[in-house]
């Protein structure tokens, strides 16, 4: 047995023709521009078992052997690790009671990004590259900043103006990126960010970066190690730019081939009802979406119209028979509420999708009530405090005296 844990072999391939790529700036294949993704050489997970992976903490670099930088370079914040919570209140108020709850919102920046950041930047460190690059609906560009900052990397941001939570501008501005306003949507903000990594400017690291995806996967990686191997009937997660849920089905094929579980779970992806060409693609049958010009949702996260992964999204869904729907901004903040009042846990609105695609395809009957499911809640709600105070009572005015105070307490 191995016990030196460090990168397994991969090489860069274009998902759509096989090609292979040997340049570390390429975004997409040279040959037929499809997107790229990591092959990776699992050789040495097939010689281990899952307990061989106990013996380092729970988190994203306890799956090294399943990642494509070598832990030797490694960038970390100690990202990863982040509960599991069996939520019974929620899962009975919405019927389905064996329902879990993977809280990405106690990640160091906050959100699922920081998976994908401590691969990406760590790849970066390994190129040599000294300015680092994103677009952003604001999660990717506080955990760039962040992991930037670690790195000694300087780093730019590209943001859709006036249309990021407050929480994540804040962030990107306190890590000491050079924040971008962009005139535009994330769309936009994205086409420029990589107009400036073509002409070598900038290394980009938004999730067209396919080492991005590959820390994203360990989101799967922890869910199945919390549950001991048990595989869940289906898990939920918001789609934006659509790479988390293609990060998620590429780790049940590599745990499947590694042997360490033999069925897959129905991967079911909820996207906002005004940004949502995967869901549209999904109810037409096709493998292709078409883009929505105009994205408007209150979960600003996933307010995306043209989404870079949107056809590998549609490939996890339909290969996992799963599922994909939209939800309203008012199912979202029903559900972001929820969750606070059964189970204490804040999302941001974009996370809370999940549970809300949970509840209305329950209603539907395309969820069974005795299914094992896990929703991941990918941002924590302090990101974005304005959505919250919109939707909760005001503060209530007190006087400095004990009867004012049992006067309050009395009222409904
Ligand atoms: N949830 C949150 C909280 C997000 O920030 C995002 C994406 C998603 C879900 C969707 O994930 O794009 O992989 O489908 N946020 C990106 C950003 C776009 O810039 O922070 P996806």
């Amino acid at each position: 047995m191995q016990k030196v844990m460090n990168m397994a072999d991969h090489k860069v391939v274009c998902w759509e023709c096989g090609t292979e790529v040997s340049d570390p700036y390429a975004n997409l294949c040279p040959k037929c521009k499809g997107l790229l993704t990591v092959k990776m050489d699992l050789t040495q997970a097939k010689s281990m078992n899952p307990e061989d992976l106990r013996k380092t903490p729970l988190g994203v670099w306890r799956y090294a052997p399943f990642m494509p930088v070598d832990e030797k370079n490694k960038v970390s914040i100690q990202e990863g690790g982040t509960p599991l919570y069996s939520t019974k209140a929620l899962g009975e108020a919405v019927g389905v009671p064996d329902t879990f709850v993977k809280f990405e919102g106690l990640n160091p920046t906050g959100s699922f990004k920081d998976r994908g950041m401590t691969m990406g930047v760590s790849h970066a460190k390994e190129l040599g590259a000294k300015v680092v690059g994103c677009a952003s609906t604001g999660n990717t560009s506080a955990s760039l900043a962040a992991y930037a900052s670690k790195a000694g990397m300087q780093c730019a941001v590209f943001l859709p103006s006036g249309k990021v939570a407050m929480g994540k501008l804040a962030q990107a501005l306190f890590f000491g990126a050079k924040v971008l306003s962009v005139d535009g949507n994330f769309d936009d903000a994205l086409a420029l960010a990589r107009k400036m990594h073509d002409e070598r400017k900038i290394y980009l690291l938004n999730s067209i970066n396919p080492y991005r995806p590959e820390g994203q996967k360990s989101v799967l990686f922890e869910i199945i190690d919390q549950l001991n191997y048990e595989v869940p009937d289906r898990i939920i997660l918001p789609v934006g730019n659509a790479a988390n849920i293609w990060a998620v089905y590429k780790a049940c094929t590599e745990l499947k081939e590694v042997g360490w579980i033999d069925r897959i779970p129905k991967l079911t992806g909820i996207q906002a009802a005004g940004a949502a060409p995967v869901a549209q693609a999904f109810a037409e049958g096709t493998r292709d979406f078409i883009a929505e010009p105009n994205p408007e949702t209150v979960a600003t996260a996933i307010r995306i119209g043209n989404p870079i992964s949107g056809k590998k999204a549609l490939h996890a869904i339909y290969d996992t028979k799963g599922y994909c729907t939209t939800v309203t901004d008012e199912q979202i903040i029903e559900a972001q509420l929820l969750l606070g009042r059964k189970e204490g846990v804040c999302v941001e609105p974009a996370s809370a999708a999940s549970v809300a695609g949970l509840k209305k395809l329950r209603e539907e009957g395309i969820i069974e009530k005795d299914e094992k499911v896990v929703c991941i809640c990918t941002g924590n709600g302090l990101k974005d405090p304005d959505t919250i105070l919109n939707n909760v009572p005001k503060p209530i005015p007190c006087k400095n005296e004990v009867a004012d105070v049992e006067r309050i307490l009395k009222e409904q």
